[in-house]
């Protein structure tokens, strides 16, 4: 019988039979409130903030307001299937966790990307691992215990870098590369400009080059020894703004299931499938890197229908499970929390995130209950209005 996340609830009015009341909060509101208590300015405004007046980012959250799920009833919902098969392999439950660049520092040890990975292990949810962490791959990877990671890519414009940083991930017993392709400049983030606070220029999350042989290669001294100097060098070769001639050198690359994140319009959504992809993740990075665009969630139908039966994953808006659910009804494939696991993280380090994460599959598996949808595969356009 698979898991029966809402039982969480129970747990939770259990323990108050005994004077126990959860520590860690219940809302969404409550999570940020608190995260931001938890964090210095500076790091909350760089992950809570966004590109340009953050309308965009506002809009990937209430644009799920204009969808509601129809309740269907007697269709003996009692029992509830989360699991899914993804790319080969059996998750038990359709989440994960979009890679963030700086989770790390958002650990009180400065080592939050192993919280992430080890919340990963104790949930099943998969962690799609940033390029830019705080601990290097190898060392996050340790910590996945059974369930699968994924390493997201920001592709270096070194070549020799991107290979070496892909066959690693493939080494260390990655289970996917992650593409993002709409990060190769950053976006105008006022919240950040305003305090001239870039967290990797100041030398954070970049492990993952200063322990990389081919990265070492290319500077005059080991970055122990010249930190100033390999963040320089970092700088110049980050960003690798790809085009479509690219995709078949990204695609030899690995036999891995590579998937490109932060696709939106269908028309590139077959280019990249005629390419050879395995999977499309439609994201618009969070409302972090271009302001004055759609709600992601207004995208997701298009792609679905343009990727035509490859998996589609999904991120940017998710607060609750009615919006996990809702993205699953309008085809994604998987749906990845962004930053409410951060927040969780910051508020009650491994703890928060697993408590997040429940929270988020109890409160998804209670409402494919009582709206009588007992499996994901129940779950379709047709369970949908808008309002
Ligand atoms: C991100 N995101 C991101 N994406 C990516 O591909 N690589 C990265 O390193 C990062 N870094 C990052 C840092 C911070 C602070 C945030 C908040 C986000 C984007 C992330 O994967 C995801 O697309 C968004 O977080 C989804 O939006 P919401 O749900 O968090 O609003």
């Amino acid at each position: 019988m698979a898991q029966q996340f809402g039982d969480y609830q129970l747990e939770i009015y259990l323990g108050g039979l005994g004077g126990v009341v959860p520590e860690l909060p219940m809302s969404f509101a409550e999570l940020a409130a608190r995260a931001e208590a938890a964090m210095s300015p500076g790091l909350w405004s760089y992950v809570a903030g966004g590109a340009g007046d953050e309308h965009t980012q506002r809009a990937n959250v209430t644009a799920f307001e204009q969808w509601g799920l129809m309740p269907r009833m007697l269709t003996g919902a009692a029992q509830r299937d989360l699991s899914l098969e993804l790319f080969g392999l059996r998750l038990a439950t359709p989440l994960f966790m979009a890679p963030v660049g700086v989770v790390g520092l958002c650990a009180q040890d400065g080592h939050g990307d192993l919280a992430v990975a080890r919340a990963a292990a104790r949930t099943g949810v998969p962690m799609v691992a940033s390029t830019l962490s705080q601990d290097p791959m190898e060392v996050v990877a340790k910590e996945f215990g059974a369930t699968p990671g994924f390493f997201q890519l920001y592709t270096p414009a070194d070549r020799a870098l991107a290979e070496s940083l892909v066959h690693r991930a493939e080494a260390a017993g990655f289970r996917g590369i992650v593409v993002t392709l709409d990060t190769w400049v950053t976006g105008w983030r006022p919240r950040d400009l305003s305090t001239a606070n870039f967290p990797q220029l100041r030398g954070h999350c970049l492990t993952n080059y200063t322990s990389d042989p081919v990265f070492r290669r290319s500077l005059a001294q080991p970055p122990e020894q010249d930190p100033a100097a390999a963040v320089r060098h970092w700088a110049g070769t980050f960003a690798n703004p790809l085009s479509w001639a690219d995709l078949p050198w990204l695609r030899s690359l690995t036999s891995l299931p590579l998937i490109l994140k932060g696709l939106s319009h269908p028309e590139d959504v077959r280019r990249a499938k005629d390419a050879g992809v395995d999977g499309i993740y439609c994201s618009n990075h969070g409302g972090r890197q271009a302001n004055g665009g759609l709600p992601a969630i207004e995208t997701l139908p298009d792609v679905v229908a343009a990727a035509d039966g490859l998996p589609v994953l999904f991120d940017s808006g998710i607060r609750s499970g009615a919006e996990i659910v809702k993205a699953l009804a309008l085809g994604a494939t998987a749906v990845g929390i962004g930053r409410p696991y951060v927040y969780g993280l910051a508020v009650g380090g491994e703890d928060g995130i697993v408590h997040v994460l429940r929270s988020l599959l109890a409160e998804t598996d209670l409402l494919m209950a009582i709206d009588g949808y007992p499996t994901l595969a129940d779950l379709t356009p047709t369970a949908l209005r808008r309002r």
